[in-house]
């Protein structure tokens, strides 16, 4: 009486064992131990935080519960307008200093802020500038008044236009929006792909003439690399054309 009584049991539970593997409800402690495992997987899953690590661990989690919380979350706004909220961040500060492993994808003609080419490259001598009839601007070093192209018709020395211009802030600035995609309005002023890929290649067809003189492109480099290091990058890898730089001074053909 006894004995049979265990059997039923038994076999009561292996049976309910069975349905919920069948039904697709497998055993909360099994996926449990597959997050452990598959977290123990990752790069650094297996590393044992020291104290002091675990400190700056607790510190770091606060900071991002704080950031989160807050009106305006970086990751959740256009990233033109959470640029200067990542810059004032805490945590991308402390980020910032960590050491970076690589920079793996970066062009050339977009390696230094925009900032640096209007207010450094801009103003060196012979540079010359021409607006073209699309609203865009060709920039180009040379020892003499350039002569007219198909692209650009009137080549105007900078440094006699700017003085011309008087408000070199205002100028500075609008050089700038030749040479990026920032802007307060991007929905506005970007109502679709084809608007700002257009913008896009101006830009990089404009920022072309300042970085493609030999002297430019050497401190344009170094200034990248400095860049970078801002960040404590360690390694980059650049993808860069074949196009023609100019050793000497852009002399226009007779
Ligand atoms: C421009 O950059 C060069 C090289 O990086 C530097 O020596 C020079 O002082 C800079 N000039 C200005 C006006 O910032």
């Amino acid at each position: 009486m006894v004995m049979s009584i265990f059997q039923v049991v038994v076999t009561y539970v292996s049976l309910l064992w069975f349905v919920r593997l069948s039904e697709g409800f497998p055993d909360p402690a099994q996926r449990d131990l597959l997050m452990r495992q598959e977290a123990s997987r990752q790069t650094g899953g297996r590393v044992v935080l020291t104290e002091a690590e675990q400190m700056l661990d607790l510190h770091l989690h606060q900071l991002k519960v704080q950031e989160m919380s807050a009106a305006l979350f970086p990751p959740a706004v256009h990233f033109f307008k959470a640029k200067p909220l990542i810059q004032k961040s805490p945590i991308f500060k402390l980020l910032q200093d960590m050491p970076k492993g690589a920079a793996l994808h970066i062009h050339t003609s977009s390696l230094v802020g925009v900032e640096w080419l209007v207010k450094n490259i801009t103003y060196r001598p012979h540079c010359y500038i021409c607006f073209t009839w699309d609203n865009s601007v060709r920039f180009l070093f040379s020892d003499r008044q350039p002569f007219p192209r198909w692209d650009c018709f009137y080549w105007q020395l900078l440094e006699t236009l700017r003085a011309k211009i008087g408000n070199t802030e205002g100028f500075d600035n609008s050089l700038m929006q030749h040479l990026t995609l920032f802007t307060d309005d991007p929905d506005g002023e970007y109502p679709s792909q084809e608007v700002v890929w257009e913008k896009l290649e101006k830009a990089f067809i404009a920022g072309a003439g300042l970085i493609s003189h030999a002297p430019v492109l050497k401190d344009y480099f170094y200034r990248g690399l400095e860049e970078l290091l801002q960040d404590n990058i360690m390694y980059l890898e650049l993808r860069s054309g074949l196009s023609r730089v100019c050793v000497a001074l852009f002399t226009p053909d007779p």
